[in-house]
């Protein structure tokens, strides 16, 4: 029988412990556990060894085979096997086949001294969470946004919704987006992420794309650099703050764009090919006519989630635009393999020969 249970977590770190216990034929029973670790950051699992530095393994075998010198020809791999580094900074190794060999049961604690040398940085920074009780920084998980979906094979289109997020509204819209699994974009204004932080992230986490939107919706061709970059600069900080991303593009309210704006933003402007003018309608008995009548493979569809009638439109333009083979994907997934450029200005994904 196979378990596997968490011993100890700080940080990006989390560690396990597998135990394995086997019945033979005649009735005995043998034990076996190893322990590694998780980073929550990187996804990856470790055997406990990557905690330490390779220089380090034979001296600190060494002292466990003092101990037990029954086990003196196995290496570090078998020895060191379930391993645990405690708070105190002693590094706890348990004979991982203790059934096998029953004049040593137990375990062999190496002094902090000898610990602190044999760890690597990894090792050291764990400690370090350990010691000072860091929380567990939980993995995020993977948004079906990451789904690959082959926009040069396949007709793709971006949903786009500006001026957001809103505390009535945009819940409305993520509900309906994760019903009909689909992934969106939002290009959020910054004072409106400062008051609603939990919803930027909640639309974040759901694997939606964000970008930023200026921080209050100025037309950015009337202010001087020192303006613009502002605008820019403080919606980042929002958005950044909220969902721990920081937005790789932009959109410039009403579509605003000169020169100046161009060299000063910082960031690829994203622009538009299909306007559903929710706006000005209020109707979604216009608006998804609309779209549907304008949209083409590879297209950036406007809309603003901050109306009531854009979101109660949703439902039939999804649906619509899935019934004539659309996959609709998050602004980076349309364009994925070409490289957005700061500065420049896209309003579709670029044809491909
Ligand atoms: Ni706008």
């Amino acid at each position: 029988m196979l378990e596997a249970r968490p011993i100890q977590a700080a940080g990006t770190t989390i560690f396990i412990r597998e135990s394995e216990t086997d019945t033979s034929s005649d009735g005995s029973r043998t034990s076996t556990s190893r322990t590694g670790y998780t980073d929550t950051a990187s996804g990856g699992f470790h055997s406990s060894l990557e905690l330490l530095r390779p220089e380090a393994l034979s001296d600190i075998s060494a002292k466990v085979t003092a101990r037990d010198p029954g086990r003196r020809d196995a290496g570090p791999a078998l020895l060191l096997q379930d391993m645990v580094l405690n708070r105190d900074g002693t590094l706890e190794v348990r004979n991982p086949g203790s059934a096998v060999n029953d004049r040593f049961e137990g375990k062999v604690a190496i002094d902090p001294g000898t610990t602190d040398k044999a760890l690597n940085d990894y090792g050291r920074q764990f400690l370090i969470a350990l010691r000072a009780g860091t929380p567990v920084v939980l993995p995020r998980p993977a948004g079906p946004g990451l789904r690959h979906v082959n926009c040069d094979l396949l007709p793709c289109a971006s949903l786009t919704y500006d001026d957001g997020p809103d505390a009535k509204t945009t819940p409305q819209l993520l509900e309906i987006l994760k019903e009909r699994n689909v992934q969106a974009t939002f290009f959020m204004q910054g004072k409106n992420v400062a008051t609603n932080p939990a919803l930027a992230k909640q639309v974040a986490d759901a694997g939606h794309a964000i970008g930023n939107h200026t921080y209050d919706h100025p037309h950015l061709t009337q202010l001087p650099l020192a303006g613009i970059k502002n605008q820019i600069d403080r919606a980042n900080t929002a958005i950044t703050s909220a969902t721990g991303t920081t937005p790789s593009f932009m959109r410039p309210p009403y579509g605003d764009v000169n020169a100046l704006v161009q060299s000063s933003v910082g960031m690829p402007l994203l622009l538009w090919s299909v306007d559903s003018l929710d706006w000005q309608s209020k109707n979604p008995g216009v608006f998804v006519p609309k779209v549907l009548k304008d949209i083409k493979p590879g297209a950036v569809i406007l809309m603003h989630d901050i109306h009531p009638t854009t979101v109660a439109g949703q439902k039939e333009l999804i649906s619509s635009l899935q019934d004539r083979g659309y996959h609709l994907v998050t602004v980076p997934q349309l364009f994925q393999r070409t490289p957005l450029k700061s500065g420049q200005v896209y309003r579709s994904r670029p044809n491909r020969q």
